[in-house]
């Protein structure tokens, strides 16, 4: 059994940054360039869609400096990008910069006819608030089984998330694709974000496939 959906927790790009003398928006920079590897193995690999969580809904309690930081690589990313992946977003776009907001639209349009894999990016996405975001469309519809509900949601179009593989060391999901997870495949490694290489997806896919699925039953 091969993994159609994979989410990635980018974790490790601060610390790797400075273990490299760095600043951290260096070190955000160098995590798009890990991103492109690891999302152009996966699809070499024969997997349908990438879920990368990007910015957290927490994440803007950070330092001014390092959003903008991040704000900037993204943005840049979304104009630049003329790949063949299908590029999509999950989040609230509302409270981002003008100019962050239009580069999300310019970049889902761009690439929405394209065959290759989906590319989807959480960025300001919380697993929290995407929840309580389907669960008032579906209070409003009144609607409250397990199909319709899950129509709400920001990876609706997306296949069930097969795997779940963090870096950076930390064992949580810090409300990464909560109502996903459910039966998702966790990994966890050690290795910074910005150090990931073809193989190591290579032996993520290896891994998942020696897991044995039960769903319960
Ligand atoms: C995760 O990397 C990516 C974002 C939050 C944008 P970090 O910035 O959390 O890197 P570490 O965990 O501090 O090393
Ligand atoms: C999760 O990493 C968010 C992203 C990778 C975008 P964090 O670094 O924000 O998570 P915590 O604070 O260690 O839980
Ligand atoms: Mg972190």
């Amino acid at each position: 059994m091969s993994a159609n959906h994979i989410g990635f927790i980018m974790d490790g790009n601060g610390r790797w940054a400075t273990a490299h003398g760095l600043s951290r928006a260096e070190g955000y920079a160098y995590g798009l360039m890990a991103l492109r590897r690891v999302a152009k193995r996966c699809e070499e690999k024969g997997v349908k869609a990438v879920s990368v969580y990007a910015f957290s809904t927490e994440n803007i309690a950070r330092p001014t400096d390092e959003i903008d930081a991040i704000f900037d690589v993204v943005r840049k990313f979304n104009l630049t990008y003329d790949g063949k992946f299908r590029i999509c977003y999950m989040g609230d776009f509302s409270t981002l910069p003008d100019k962050l907001a239009d580069s999300i639209e310019s970049v889902e349009q761009r690439t929405q006819d394209n065959e290759g894999m989906i590319l989807n990016i959480a960025f300001n996405y919380g697993g929290r608030a995407d929840i309580l975001h389907a669960a008032k469309i579906a209070y409003d519809h009144g609607e409250f089984v397990e199909d319709t509900f899950e129509k709400h949601l920001g990876s609706s179009r997306l296949p069930a998330l097969d795997m779940i593989v963090r870096t950076g060391g930390e064992m949580r999901l810090s409300n990464f694709m909560l109502y996903e997870a459910a039966y998702a495949e966790l990994f966890f490694l050690d290795k910074l974000w910005p150090d990931m290489t073809e193989e190591d997806v290579d032996s993520l896919l290896a891994g998942f496939e020696k897991r044995t699925r039960k769903y319960g039953k």
